[in-house]
């Protein structure tokens, strides 16, 4: 035969390929080993956070209740993550009901848990989990990120390498492991991001899947699904919200992640094939349930949602199929969907999530628009939390 390919060969080269041209592509966005920074937000942006007008922030500047911040040589005051925490903390020493600046968890607030989750890739689970992450840290929010997923999107987001930085250690694999498990706080890193911590992934993760059965015949305590809830005991006081971002699989690293869960946003594209194959991952979803719930894993979840993604407001077909969901769901489809917006994909070319690029590189309607779409759904995930409070 002329023409035979070895298959495997042609996948390994290809591979090769791309890991090198990713890796000039990442060099040509930062030089190796240079840190992502966070940037600074303007007066208008800052206010907006805080949850007061700008014209207040400036009185407080004036009567010199604030600390002096960033100003441009055009007078123009521009806030770092770290100014607004401070911002916060004064305004809440003043403020008539308390927890109206620091909305995190109080005495007896049990730790807010969410998934990301759905087993189509591509649905969006990286992209709403890093910015409602985000959202969350500068609302002054103590977030903790956790990559489950081998591929580790998420991880590189935050600027790591994982295939460098986390190839034989480091990754939440070493905390869930079933062999001298460590503890979480030895792997997770203090990101540039202020607010924001990660326990990363990366291919390691994988390794769980293929020890759990194995795991499971010898008995190993804890069982697979109580593995992650075992691991984030030690820290989570540290934390209001910690975040899963799930592989896009139901196996034992998502189950794992959904058994640690007080919430779970289910991520969707509004199509039928997608609200088809969706379906089937329900049906999956619930018999597992019901095997771990069996063997005494913990079901209680404060709140379910369906998060809608990719969603474009004149595509009649798409709109159909939300009405559809609307009314199978009801109260379970969120309210505000995530749009369909080219300012999330080319944000994603230089590693960078729409909170982070400045308005400036964008097109601003395209910005603003994107903003506030990504604001709507973020600040519905906070109300959801504040409830599960019992706010
Ligand atoms: N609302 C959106 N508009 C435009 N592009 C999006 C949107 N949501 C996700 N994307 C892009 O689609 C791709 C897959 O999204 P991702 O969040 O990685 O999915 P998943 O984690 O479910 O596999 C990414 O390149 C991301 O930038
Ligand atoms: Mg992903």
């Amino acid at each position: 035969m002329a023409h035979s390919i070895h298959i495997n060969q042609r996948i390994r080269e290809n591979a090769q390929n791309i890991s090198a041209a990713l890796e000039s592509h990442m060099m040509t966005i930062f030089a190796p080993d240079a840190r992502k920074e966070l940037r600074l937000f303007s007066a208008g942006e800052a206010a907006e956070l805080l949850g007061i007008s700008t014209s207040f922030l400036r009185k407080l500047h004036f009567d010199g209740k604030i600390p002096d911040v960033h100003t441009t040589p055009g007078g123009r005051r521009h806030y770092s993550a770290a100014d607004m925490i401070e911002i916060r903390k004064i305004l809440e020493t003043t403020a008539k009901t308390s927890g109206a600046y620091l909305r995190g968890r109080r005495e007896g607030d049990k730790v807010q848990v969410l998934s990301f989750l759905n087993f189509k890739g591509g649905s969006g689970k990286t992209t709403s989990s890093v910015h409602a992450a985000q959202r969350l840290a500068l609302k002054g929010y103590r977030v903790l990120c956790v990559d489950v997923d081998p591929q580790a999107s998420l991880t590189t987001l935050f600027g790591y390498r994982p295939e460098y930085d986390f190839l034989q250690s480091g990754t939440i694999y070493d905390a869930i492991r079933y062999e001298d498990p460590l503890p979480l706080s030895q792997i997770i890193q203090q990101t540039y991001f202020t607010g924001i911590d990660l326990a990363p992934g990366g291919l390691m993760l994988q390794e769980f899947e293929h020890e759990t059965p194995q795991a499971l015949m010898g008995n190993i305590q804890p069982p697979f699904f109580a593995r992650m809830a075992a691991a984030l005991q030690e820290v989570e006081a540290n934390y209001d919200v910690i975040i899963f971002d799930c592989p896009p699989q139901l196996g034992y690293l998502t189950m794992s992640a959904l058994c640690a869960s007080t919430g779970v946003l289910i991520t969707v594209v509004p199509n039928m094939l997608d609200i088809a194959s969706m379906s089937q991952f329900l049906q999956m979803s619930a018999d597992l349930l019901d095997v771990v719930s069996n063997a005494g894993a913990n079901m209680e979840f404060d709140f379910l949602r369906f998060l809608i993604n990719r969603y474009e407001p004149n595509d009649g077909p798409q709109q159909q199929v939300v009405a559809f969901m609307r009314q199978l769901f009801g109260e379970e489809v969120m309210v505000s969907p995530m749009l369909k917006t080219t300012a999330i994909s080319d944000a994603g070319l230089t590693q960078q999530t729409v909170y982070e690029v400045e308005r400036s590189q964008f097109h601003r309607t395209t910005y603003d628009r994107a903003v506030d779409s990504l604001n709507l759904v973020n600040d519905e995930i906070e109300s959801l939390l504040q409830q599960a409070w019992g706010r």
